[in-house]
């Protein structure tokens, strides 16, 4: 089930940084499909673990190239990925503690935590971006 689709209009305008965002998409469904399948809970923390050391290593980019580029609004970008790091956090400790996740809830979380930023937030440096 892909539950997650990319679509042009998420683009950035910046391939290395769409590439992420498209990985991170990527995980996301992966463990869609992992809990789809009946996966075993190791399986699932692991792919989490993926997503959540992806994730910091996308945001420490993503905001250095807003630095060089002097996006404006970088303190506030910032902030942004801040508050995503600690959701995401909390997300897996409750997912770690759960005896069974519901596939539905934990999509839901990760898709309006992930759609959230990259295609509202994340498009308004857009136009900031060097060619
Ligand atoms: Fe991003
Ligand atoms: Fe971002």
């Amino acid at each position: 089930m892909a539950l997650v689709e990319w679509q042009e209009c998420y683009s950035v305008g910046n391939e290395r940084l769409d590439q992420q965002h498209q990985r991170l998409v990527a995980m996301i469904n992966q463990l869609g499909e992992a809990m789809d399948t009946g996966s075993e809970r190791p399986a699932l923390i692991k792919i989490l673990n993926g997503l959540a050391g992806y994730t910091k290593t996308h945001f420490s980019e993503e905001e250095r190239i807003l630095e060089e580029c002097g996006y404006p609004d970088l303190a506030e970008h910032r902030e942004e990925h801040v508050v995503l790091n600690r959701q995401l956090a909390d997300f897996y400790r409750d997912f770690y503690m759960t005896t069974r996740p519901q596939t539905a809830e934990v999509m839901a979380f990760l898709k309006g935590w992930l759609y959230g930023h990259i295609v509202e937030k994340d498009q308004r440096y857009s136009p900031f971006l060097g060619p």
